[in-house]
């Protein structure tokens, strides 16, 4: 099953063409051509080899973990699916990564594309939206009139997170740096504070999400109120004694995840999208080829993207 990926951990001139064994498709699983594929964060870590030891992979493997693409064999007992169907998913996190041309998933992970989405919208949004919903639905029950504090309101998950947020009916104060202040507020946010500005939150909090870690999370805590919840995908919650002993302090409830795909999460982002409440934000596409990818890393690494980066296999071609 070819690819794109890595035989060694290292930089980006380690990403080269992978050939992984095939296997037959179990009775619950569909393979996918891949049309399109999300670029994330964790895919330039993981090159990197800083997940080794939450992820012990033994390359080679196939980068990318958010897809979209074409229905080519379905197994005996899947039933929502034919042969044909448009599809986008976030598959486990294994070796066999969306840099591919083809993937095996299971059914449940698996929604239809909706229609009014090309691949590459379709591929930018199953990891990031699974992100938002298990943190502010399932973790943080975001309710409908609570005040959210989002740190880090312009990347993939906060242009996302914004508008998911808002679709639950909360009041949205997101962080960005000033360059980026019209950008977010285009997204649905009630309020901007500029980082870069030495701007703070007015007001206080009922749930802290963040997306930036370490100081930008200790920084937050003095907005929240007591017994407020915070979830973080960025390693801050409780990172050190002295943020553990404020967040005591002011009884939060704080949380660090790992975002887990479920059916009933893909099920949700689908919903969102189909009653118009979420929309794409896609910064740049780029051509599903080891070029390309190299070039997405370089681009993701800078920590600067707005939105989501998108490699793009046009036609099911050959991947060089
Ligand atoms: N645990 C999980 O399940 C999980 C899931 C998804 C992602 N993540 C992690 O979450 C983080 C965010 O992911 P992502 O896909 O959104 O990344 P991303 O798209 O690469 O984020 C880039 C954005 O971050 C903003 N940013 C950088 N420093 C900032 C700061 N100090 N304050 C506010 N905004 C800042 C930048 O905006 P400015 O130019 O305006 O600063 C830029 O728009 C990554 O570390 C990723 O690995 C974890």
């Amino acid at each position: 099953m070819k690819g794109i990926g890595i035989n060694h951990y290292g930089d980006h001139r380690e990403l080269t063409i992978v050939d992984l064994p095939d296997r037959e498709i179990n009775a619950n699983e569909v393979r996918i051509s891949l049309r399109a594929s999300g670029v994330n964060p964790i895919d330039w870590k993981l090159r990197e080899g800083y997940l080794k030891e939450a992820l012990p992979f033994d390359p080679p493997l196939t980068l990318g973990w958010d897809g979209a693409g074409v229905i080519k064999e379905a197994g005996k007992s899947v039933d929502a699916f034919q042969v044909g169907d448009a599809v986008f998913f976030r598959p486990e996190l294994t070796e066999y990564g969306t840099y591919a041309e083809e993937i095996i998933v299971e059914e449940a992970l698996v929604q239809p594309k909706p229609e009014n989405l090309s691949f590459a919208e379709a591929a930018s949004l199953p990891l990031v939206g699974l992100t938002v919903i298990e943190a502010l639905m399932e973790i943080a029950e975001l309710k409908s009139g609570q005040r959210l504090l989002f740190l880090g309101g312009s990347g993939g998950v906060g242009t996302i997170g914004i508008q998911i947020a808002k679709a639950l009916g909360a009041h949205v104060t997101t962080t960005s740096s000033e360059k980026n202040r019209a950008f977010v507020k285009a997204r649905g946010a009630d309020t901007v504070i500029a980082y870069d500005q030495q701007e703070e939150p007015d007001g206080e909090f009922d749930v802290l999400f963040d997306t930036v870690g370490g100081s930008a999370y200790a920084e937050a805590l003095p907005y929240l109120k007591t017994g407020a919840s915070t979830v973080s995908i960025a390693g801050g919650a409780s990172q050190n004694d002295a943020v553990s002993k404020n967040e005591e302090k002011k009884r939060i409830h704080a949380n660090n995840m790992f975002m887990q795909p479920t059916k009933k999460n893909i099920a949700q982002l689908r919903t969102f999208i189909d009653q118009n409440q979420i929309h794409p934000v896609i910064s740049h596409t780029r051509p599903m080829t080891v070029d390309g990818a190299k070039q997405a890393h370089l681009d993701s690494e800078s920590n600067r993207t707005r939105g989501k980066i998108v490699l793009v296999r046009e036609n099911e071609e050959e991947i060089t």
